[in-house]
């Protein structure tokens, strides 16, 4: 698997160096028992690009040094649901992958009881972290921000299993652009999304015109995002992937390249990173790093 060190964007880069740090930090706040214990560590701290967490950084570096604490914890709460999607994703009963950012997946090393269960305690375990004082250095707390970044990502942790649920109903179906269009943005775009607008109600206040523009970025991101891990099953190998290549055709997946061919999608995503770019200009050069995760984002190969 292409590792952390591979990827040539400093701004993912310093992220993914954060993120572990604290991911780290909030996982040695708990105290669970063997084998779940090792389960969870598994399952979050074993590789991963940290695309949200960095997502969630980025947006608040368009305000610097405001709420810091409440960033950091949006961004483990995200990587922490994140990472429970995945284990229950790879399990026999989803989509039964044996590889996961190039370890065995969660179930293959611990077992299905073990990794269900380490699945719903990431959970949990993302909303006990965003109302902890995790991070806190004395600095005065706005329980309103904190509420809202509860509702957003419980929002999107919905529509992440509504999309879930779509995703498996439609193997081995024909469906249209509508429909495929649904699954993706709530499978993927929505917890893509929530991760920017955690790290935006830190910054500013609900009645400001970025709010919208931010949510324009991801929600144009956040799509494009699966329409790429789709061209990626096809054009990529598993070795640079970390997770077993060419599965989505093997199993008949309702994807965008099995949809419109592989051009088509390509272009596709590029039309919806071009949209997304095109919402930033509001900010006139002060979101300089969401701009960089844009271009990581499109020229990724993993
Ligand atoms: C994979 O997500 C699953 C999707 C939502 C497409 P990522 O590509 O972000 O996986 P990691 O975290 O880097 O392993
Ligand atoms: C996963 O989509 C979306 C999630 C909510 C985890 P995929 O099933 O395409 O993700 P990969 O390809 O297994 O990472
Ligand atoms: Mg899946
Ligand atoms: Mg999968
Ligand atoms: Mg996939």
């Amino acid at each position: 698997m292409s590792s952390l060190t591979d990827v040539q964007n400093n701004t993912l880069q310093q992220a993914q160096q954060q993120i572990q740090q604290d991911l780290l930090t909030a996982l040695q706040a708990f105290s669970l028992p063997e084998p779940l214990k090792s389960a969870v560590h598994h399952a979050v701290m074993l590789g991963g690009k940290r695309v949200r967490p960095a997502l969630c950084y980025a947006t608040a570096a368009i305000r610097p040094n405001q709420n810091r604490a409440a960033v950091r914890r949006a961004a483990v709460a995200v990587e922490l649901i994140h990472c429970y999607s995945l284990a229950h994703d790879d399990l026999p009963c989803m989509d039964n992958d044996q590889l996961r950012r190039g370890q065995p997946t969660c179930h293959v090393a611990y077992g299905e009881d073990t990794a269900l269960l380490a699945g719903d305690i990431l959970q949990s375990m993302a909303f006990e972290i965003l109302g902890s004082r995790l991070f806190d250095q004395g600095e005065a707390v706005d329980q309103s921000v904190i509420l809202k970044q509860m509702q957003i990502l419980a929002t999107a942790s919905s529509k992440m299993v509504c999309g879930q649920v779509l995703d498996l109903q439609a193997e081995g179906k024909q469906i249209d652009q509508q429909a495929l269009e649904t699954i993706h943005r709530n499978k993927t775009g929505a917890l893509i999304t929530a991760a920017i607008m955690m790290a935006a109600v830190t910054i500013f206040q609900g009645t400001d015109p970025a709010i919208p523009q931010l949510r324009q970025y991801g929600q144009n991101i956040g799509l494009a995002f699966q329409v790429q891990d789709d061209i990626l099953d096809i054009i990529a190998n598993t070795e640079q992937l970390g997770k077993t290549a060419g599965k989505d055709e093997q199993v008949e997946k309702s994807t965008y390249p099995a949809l419109m061919g592989l051009e088509q999608a390509k272009a596709y995503a590029q039309n919806l990173h071009d949209q997304a770019f095109a919402a930033l200009q509001f900010f006139e050069g002060q979101a300089q790093e969401l701009e960089q995760i844009s271009q990581f984002l499109l020229a990724r190969q993993f």
